[in-house]
């Protein structure tokens, strides 16, 4: 079973459509870590709730981010962990990680990109008027949703549909993606 650690920094909604995948065998793997750099976020009490180890941290507490990301990069190793799957987690993915997991960091993104990258990315396309919504699902690089791209999936926007509307199709399309792209990757790992 290939192990996978999920790093999130808030709700964790996609976080929990990967543990559900797990548990309904149609993401074979095991999530042996949740890391957070919000010691209160949700997604935190989701991975209690399954009882799924955690590795939180505070960044303000460390001279930089190298210091934080090889104490990560010790558990991740301890873990045996084959892929990071970010999701939701805020924060850039510094050298430390990017060089031990090269081509093993994947993240999901709620927008089309190149269009819409970093925070915010569904309001800004609606406030843009695009009539085409989407995900990208890519691997890691040091820029903000920057690397190369793995999936996209879309959907046109309806007459009149509000933004909630909007995010809750966006969310959904997420939670069905991700646990299926992490397979398709987790397949292809040497
Ligand atoms: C998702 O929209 C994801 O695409 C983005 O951050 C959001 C995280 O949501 N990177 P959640 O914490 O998984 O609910």
């Amino acid at each position: 079973m290939k192990k996978i650690a999920v790093f999130a920094s808030g709700f964790g909604s996609n976080f929990e459509a990967i543990i559900e995948a797990i548990e309904n065998q149609t993401l074979k793997a095991e999530i042996v870590l949740l890391v957070s750099d919000k010691p209160n976020c949700y997604a935190l009490e989701r991975a209690h709730q399954h009882c799924i180890e955690t590795f939180t941290f505070n960044p303000k507490e460390y001279q930089s981010k190298k210091e934080y990301e090889v104490l990560i990069a010790q558990q991740l190793e301890k873990k045996e962990v084959s892929l990071i799957v970010l999701a939701g987690y805020m924060r850039l993915i510094g050298d430390i990680l990017l060089e031990k997991y090269s081509n093993k960091i994947i993240n999901i993104h709620p927008a089309l990109l190149p269009a819409f990258p970093g925070t915010h990315a569904i309001e800004k396309a609606y406030e843009y008027g695009v009539k085409i919504f989407g995900i990208t699902i890519h691997y890691v690089d040091a820029g903000i949703d920057t690397g190369n791209i793995i999936e996209q999936t879309c959907f046109k926007i309806k007459e009149n549909e509000t933004l909630e509307e909007v995010e809750r199709r966006v969310h959904t399309l997420e939670h069905q993606s991700y646990p299926i792209i992490i397979e398709k990757v987790l397949n292809q790992l040497v």
